[in-house]
């Protein structure tokens, strides 16, 4: 039986995968700040789901927690990271640009870092992350959520990059979603929001793939395209 850790499996993205991943037949470890659910994750599926209470803010638990669920498991093929909050923040208040730092970045890293060095001595495994097409641009709205979410986009290749350095069989597959039907997907303007098990499903196909990039849904790859050619004088318009 496959073993996957899910950082953030509490609602949303997070929480469809866990579920795909439960149905496909993988024993899964659980995690977020919500305990309540949790517990009734676990409920769900008795035999095949662990958890743990973490929240990634506390950089200090992190391996704990990860060393924790591995031994619940049994072992780890693969960590999907989809842990990650975004605020509109016009008025640059400092506060909550580094509250989207603590979890985006610094919880990001930790629990990344954790996973490459746990694969690295045990040969193989697979981290995918879901960081976002937001991290391609800039946004005067939410600034820390665009880029912190660059910042997984540069910091995933950089571990690629490394681990292939390695001589060990380790996947990172980077996720770009262009909008989920998710408690985070909030504000005006939205298009071609995906429903979340629809996107869960797409994402689970490219883990299976073993892909470095993807875009979910597939179409928002035009996006993503268009984005990294826009000129400024465009961009500021948006
Ligand atoms: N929805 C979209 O349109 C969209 C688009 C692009 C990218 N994304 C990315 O997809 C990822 C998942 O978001 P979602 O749309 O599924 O939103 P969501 O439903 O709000 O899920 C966020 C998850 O992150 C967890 N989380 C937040 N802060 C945490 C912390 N400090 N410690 C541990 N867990 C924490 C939450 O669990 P607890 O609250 O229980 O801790 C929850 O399980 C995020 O990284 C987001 O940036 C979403």
């Amino acid at each position: 039986m496959k073993k996957a850790i899910v950082i953030g499996a509490t609602s949303g993205i997070g929480k469809s995968i866990s579920e795909i991943l439960i149905l496909n037949g993988y024993a899964v470890g659980v995690t977020g700040r919500r305990l309540e659910i949790l517990k009734s994750l676990k409920e769900k599926n008795t035999n095949k789901t662990f958890y743990c209470q973490m929240d990634v803010q506390e950089l200090s638990s992190i391996e704990t927690i990860c060393d924790n669920l591995v031994n619940q498991l049994g072992g780890l093929d693969l960590i999907i990271i989809s842990a990650g909050i975004g605020d509109e923040n016009k008025s640059l208040d400092f506060t909550i640009e580094n509250n989207v730092i603590k979890t985006n970045i610094q919880g990001f890293t930790c629990v990344a870092d954790w996973a490459i060095n746990h694969f690295k001595k045990q040969g193989q495994g697979h981290l995918v992350n879901i960081s976002s097409i937001a991290g391609l641009t800039g946004n005067g709205e939410a600034p820390s959520y665009n880029a912190t979410k660059a910042f997984q986009i540069n910091y995933l290749e950089g571990l690629r990059l490394n681990a292939g350095k390695s001589g060990t069989n380790i996947n990172v597959t980077d996720v770009r979603p262009g909008f989920v039907d998710t408690a985070m997907a909030k504000g005006d303007g939205l298009f071609w929001v995906a429903p979340v098990d629809k996107a869960a499903q797409q994402i689970f196909t490219s883990i299976k793939r073993k892909k470095k990039v993807v875009y979910i849904t597939k179409r928002w790859r035009i996006i993503g395209f268009l984005l990294k050619i826009m000129p400024y004088s465009i961009l500021r318009k948006l």
